[in-house]
């Protein structure tokens, strides 16, 4: 076996632990099981998240839940009193990692509930939950028609005012998505961002390839990603109310 990392999760906050495990890639559980932490929020945005929800009495949707970085930030900060996380592959693909990062940083269970169905699956469950929430962050899986499944679930049970952001937001996809949302709904794009990681050059010529390598336009892309603003490839809209168009008023994409 590979030898533990060494992090006193009882020194220091859970969020700079949760900041020090995502960095080191891996944690190991109580019963000295390995978990690989991948495809998790990046470090600034534990950061940013932890600050742009620091409203009081917050619950919290997570839909795709994976390793369970958000998730256990959310049910980390003291002012969040439910996080409920959609994941189907909690306890296959993943092992139950959230609830076992959970478990090692001492974050109350209660606070977590599990949805392990698809975001399409999710809304009898949801529904019976109970709750509407103030903050949606939307991982789940990447394709075009499950992030918008993925939002159309969480818009459904946002309340007016909250907000939802977007992960991974450089894929071509995500960003029609993001387009829809914002043609189609009534949201504002929050023009706040996780400070950047990258010196300006290099976040410049990591958007201009990311646009060469998922084949987005540079203007849709600039207008979420803007170099010059973030390196993060989070987006967050402000849900101004639930009003939806007609079908004949469709805006596009
Ligand atoms: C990028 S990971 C999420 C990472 C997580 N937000 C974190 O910070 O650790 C995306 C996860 O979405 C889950 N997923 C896949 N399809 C899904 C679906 N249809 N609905 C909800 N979650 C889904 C997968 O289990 C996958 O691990």
């Amino acid at each position: 076996m590979q030898e533990l990392i060494k992090i006193d999760v009882h020194d220091g906050s859970t969020k700079e632990t949760l900041k020090q495990l995502r960095i080191a890639g891996e944690f190991y559980g109580e019963m000295g099981k390995r978990y690989e932490i991948t495809g998790g929020i990046e470090v600034e945005e534990i950061e940013f998240l932890s600050a742009i929800t620091s409203r009081p009495n917050l619950n919290v949707l997570d839909i795709g839940v994976g390793k369970g970085v958000s998730t256990v930030l959310f049910a980390s900060l003291g002012n969040v009193d439910m996080v409920v996380g959609v994941d189907p592959y909690q306890s296959t693909e993943h092992q139950n990692s959230m609830t076992e990062l959970c478990r090692i940083l001492k974050i109350p269970l209660s606070k977590v509930v599990v949805v392990e169905k698809k975001s399409i699956e999710a809304k009898p469950s949801l529904d019976s939950i109970g709750k509407k929430y103030d903050f949606v962050l939307i991982d789940g899986y990447h394709s075009f028609d499950s992030t918008l499944v993925d939002f159309l679930v969480g818009h459904e049970f946002l309340n007016d005012g909250g907000f939802v952001a977007f992960h991974d937001c450089f894929y071509r996809q995500k960003q029609k998505v993001l387009n829809f949302v914002l043609k189609n709904r009534d949201y504002e794009l929050v023009k706040l961002h996780p400070k950047c990681r990258r010196p300006l050059l290099l976040r410049s010529a990591r958007f201009i390839w990311h646009c060469l390598k998922y084949k987005t336009s540079p203007i849709i892309a600039i207008k979420y990603l803007n170099p010059l603003k973030t390196d993060s490839s989070l987006v967050v809209f402000k849900k101004i109310s639930g009003k939806e168009p007609f079908y004949w008023e469709f805006c596009g994409l």
